[in-house]
């Protein structure tokens, strides 16, 4: 159920599933609490001025209870003054007292629980983007979203208004008993031995009534469904002359939804009755027996007055605890899920670090050394089997093979997004283990086949290859890329703004972006996934020449499934099934005669 909830496309307006509060989850939860710590004077101030709202609240009756007592002329002195006058200035004075606490309270608690809920939005959100590739694989996208949204603003409704209201409401439920008990022990006793169980009992019976009133519901739509359905694929219906079948089925779903509520009437019936007969009667009851103490002066009608507001003040502090305690059960459902993300291992990057400083220089030497490996989602389907191969610093390599013969995975394990689970992956001749996860990423760049802008300026799109680049370094860059005309022919220039909401680059520009990226990087070893095969030949020709420039001086691995790509590579690696079959020179290959390189280059000359 829970599961379903969560991957349902609006996830974030769904309602959130509840947990059990044990041990055990209120454990995680004093975990995220521990966000709070870095503004706990705040804290600890806002709960105090809660607190003592609360308290002040609490002497309202008592004000209304004096004063009717002093116009009967029955005042009984005490702590408030004896005249009304006395008492309403009294009364002004602890009521401004009150807005000025509750004013502070309010602010304190919002400041205190928005400061850390960021806190935590933002840590989520650094351990969610470090997370290894393998992570996302299992999990959509909107799930992981909704964790941040819902999962979070659940938190953040708690922090903000369901701790505070338990607090006031228990503190008024406490105050308001131990003030009726200061008024009558007996009429005290007498209505806590009345109406708590049948608060009790009207809130088990309300929460049976909307379960069923929610399976009316359910039902409801089930049949909805059918209409849907037969309403889509009315040709079927027709052709099969199955109108009346379908009436049946129709018929028979809709007279269990009358059903279910008809039953759900008949209890709801029962209810008013109940809250009619019972509650009313419990309060003719307690009042009843309040005035034969007023008549034998046991107290005074402000008295009444004053036991009937706290009577109120403790029912509804009762009445609102399911809601509450409902709430807390939902944000530690939350929160164990937010912990979840918190707690999953991580990639070692630094949240601190912007500029990306390169500590273990690689010149450019990779080698793969029997290179078994799976994807940890397919474990049994071996993707690359025993690759070896060596790429010497400046050298071009091209892979080719037909697609999901390996070839991106090949990619995706230079860049370290998995791990082989067999044999290694060296660069300078030093297992990658040896360096750092960061150093190997910034001195690595992949121009892929479809190159994905972010929203923002074309100036920024650049720059994400060194953020720390000048205006000039982005113009040379992007001048060396081929993309210095394009960009200066849109009005706004380098600011174009990109992406979703802005300026649709074609194919071949978007290339271009990604290599003056990539060359403001300045990698030392390049991947060029497909670069250009999604292009027409007029900008394959510029990306091509971009790519030329980004290619000279460092180790080129170039995967390509349009042969005449790449001729010139100092080597051509042939994959086949996660399998190298062949590799060599253009040359070496072609005058094979039953290899796959020229029976490939074959089909491709002839069309091309
Ligand atoms: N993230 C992934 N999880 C599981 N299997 C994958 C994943 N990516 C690719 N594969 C599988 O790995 C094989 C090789 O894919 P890939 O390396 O993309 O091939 P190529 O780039 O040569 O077309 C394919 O069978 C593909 O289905
Ligand atoms: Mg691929």
């Amino acid at each position: 159920m829970a599961r379903r909830r969560l991957n349902s496309s609006n996830a974030a307006e769904t309602e959130l599933p509840k947990a059990k509060l044990n041990k055990q989850t209120l454990n995680n939860i004093s975990r995220l609490v521990a966000y709070i710590k870095p503004y706990r004077g705040m804290f600890i101030a806002a709960l105090g001025f809660l607190f003592l709202s609360s308290l002040v609240g609490l002497a309202f009756p008592s004000f209304i209870g004096a004063l009717i007592d002093t116009a009967q002329g029955k005042h009984k002195g005490g702590i408030l003054p004896g005249t009304i006058k006395g008492i309403l200035i009294l009364a002004f004075s602890v009521l401004f007292l009150q807005g000025f606490v509750s004013f502070f309270r309010i602010l304190w608690f919002v400041n205190v629980a928005e400061r850390s809920l960021a806190d935590i939005r933002r840590d989520t959100y650094f351990k969610l983007i470090t997370l290894p590739m393998n992570f996302f694989s299992n999990r959509r996208v909107g799930e992981l979203n909704s964790r941040i949204s819902a999962d979070l603003s659940q938190i953040q409704d708690t922090l903000t208004t369901t701790i505070a209201e338990m607090i006031r409401q228990s503190v008024l439920l406490v105050g308001g008993v131990i003030f009726m008990a200061i008024i009558s022990i007996k009429l005290a006793l007498a209505m806590l031995i009345l109406v708590p169980p049948l608060i009790v009992v009207a809130i088990f019976f309300g929460r049976f009534i909307r379960k069923i009133s929610r399976q009316a519901q359910d039902k409801l739509a089930e049949s909805n469904t059918v209409i849907e359905e037969t309403l889509q694929g009315i040709a079927n219906v027709k052709a099969f002359v199955n109108e009346a079948f379908e009436a049946a089925r129709y018929g028979k779903n809709i007279r269990e939804v009358a059903d279910i509520a008809i039953k759900g009437a008949k209890y709801r019936g029962m209810f008013v009755s109940f809250i009619v007969f019972c509650m009313f009667g419990a309060i003719v009851a307690i009042v009843g027996y309040a005035c034969t103490l007023v008549n034998s002066h046991e107290i005074t009608v402000g008295d009444l007055l004053k036991f009937a507001l706290y009577a109120a003040f403790m029912g509804s502090a009762m009445g609102s605890f399911p809601d509450l305690y409902a709430n807390v059960q939902k944000a530690v459902g939350a929160s164990e899920r937010v912990l979840e993300i918190l707690d999953e291992k991580g990639e070692e990057v630094s949240i601190r670090e912007i500029d990306n400083v390169i500590r273990q220089k690689i010149e450019g030497n990779l080698s793969f050394s029997n290179v078994g490996f799976a994807y940890p989602s397919r474990p049994e389907v071996e993707v690359l089997k025993d690759v070896s191969f060596d790429a010497a610093a400046g050298q071009r390599v091209a892979i080719v093979g037909p697609s999901g013969s390996g070839k991106s995975t090949m990619a995706a394990l230079i860049l370290q997004f998995y791990h082989p689970q067999s044999g290694t992956i060296l660069f300078d001749g030093k297992p990658s283990s040896d360096y750092s996860l960061t150093d190997i990423r910034n001195q690595v760049a992949i121009v892929p086949q479809d190159v994905m802008l972010f929203g923002g300026s074309i100036f920024e799109n650049i720059a994400y290859g060194k953020l720390t680049a000048s205006k000039d370094e982005i113009m040379q860059a992007a001048q060396r890329a081929n993309a210095h005309q394009f960009i200066t022919s849109f009005p706004e220039g380098y600011e174009t703004i990109v992406g979703e909401r802005g300026v649709k680059l074609s194919g071949g520009q978007r290339q271009r972006v990604a290599i003056a990226r990539a060359l403001l990087k300045n990698p030392s070893i390049l991947i060029l996934d497909e670069a250009t095969s999604s292009l027409d030949s007029e900008s394959e020709r510029l990306v091509q020449e971009a790519l030329e420039e980004l290619m000279k001086d460092r180790t080129s691995i170039i995967i390509a499934h349009r042969l005449s790509t790449i001729r010139e590579a100092d080597k051509i690696i042939v994959l086949e099934k996660g399998k190298i079959i062949e590799s060599g020179s253009h040359l070496e290959l072609i005058s094979n005669e039953q290899g796959l390189y020229r029976y490939l280059s074959g089909l491709q000359f002839e069309v091309g």
